[in-house]
């Protein structure tokens, strides 16, 4: 069970709350993100062939995948690592810093810390064993399908309103980056450091398709609509279009 992990990181992330509402306004995001992230993960690990206790290391390294974002927020006030510190790591030394994984075998251990130090990675690294390969992936397609929820509530029109969230890029309607057009033309995922506005984001969040992994993953971008309403957002030119039927075609694989 992971209750006793679930209880352990509720105690963990209370103790970033410093009493002002915009700074707890962010620690509590990514609370509520963990916690949905470990819900995308078990739903997704049904779907799945797994064995109870990948299942379980799946599960432990989706509630922790974020760690990093609490010590982040609380040095550096952002969520940009190019601004501050990868925070896959920082998740890494947090949990070994606070003995947060002791009671877990050592096997179980190393898949969880290997999912969260590589769960922001742009891809996955080859050469890793495929139980950790797995446990990524699941981490990986949870943490997308929750981010892009968290995000469109920031860029669909009156939405909310986060210079954080956004990282910090510009709001120009018409305006995007073309080099992050043509790495999705290319079937890739586009690139943060590329990113300068809010139609960047729109764009490499629709470029996150090609990373998903699961059937499951894939059916769950498309059944809550996601695709209509990321294209939606895009100014209406040929070459936006194109790269979003593109996109459709890769969901129904
Ligand atoms: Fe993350």
């Amino acid at each position: 069970m992971i209750d006793s992990h679930v209880a352990w990181f509720e105690d963990h992330v209370r103790s970033f709350l410093t009493g002002d509402p915009q700074d707890d306004a962010h620690i509590e995001l990514k609370r509520d993100h963990s916690f949905k992230v470990l819900a995308e993960a078990r739903a997704i690990t049904p779907t799945l062939d797994l064995s109870p206790g990948l299942a379980r290391a799946a599960h432990l390294a989706a509630l922790y995948h974020d760690a990093g974002r609490f010590p982040q927020y609380r040095t550096y006030k952002t969520f940009k690592d190019a601004q501050s510190a990868n925070h896959g790591h920082l998740g890494v030394r947090s949990l070994r810093g606070h003995a947060a994984l002791s009671d877990l075998d050592p096997a179980t251990r190393a898949l969880v810390l290997g999912a969260v130090v590589m769960h922001n990675r742009r891809e996955l690294p080859t050469g890793i064993s495929d139980d950790l390969s797995l446990v990524t992936r699941v981490v990986r397609d949870s943490d997308k399908l929750d981010i892009i929820r968290i995000m469109l509530e920031h860029l669909r029109p009156g939405g909310k309103e986060s210079d954080v969230v956004m990282l910090h890029v510009e709001d120009d309607p018409e305006r995007y980056t073309s080099a992050i057009v043509t790495q999705i033309e290319a079937g890739r995922i586009g690139d943060y450091a590329l990113m300068r506005y809010r139609n960047d984001f729109t764009l490499l969040l629709l470029s996150w398709v090609f990373d998903l992994s699961f059937r499951a993953s894939r059916r769950m971008f498309l059944e809550r609509g996601h695709l209509d309403e990321l294209c939606g957002l895009l100014p209406r030119t040929p070459e936006l279009t194109r790269i979003g039927d593109r996109i459709y075609d890769v969901l129904n694989r």
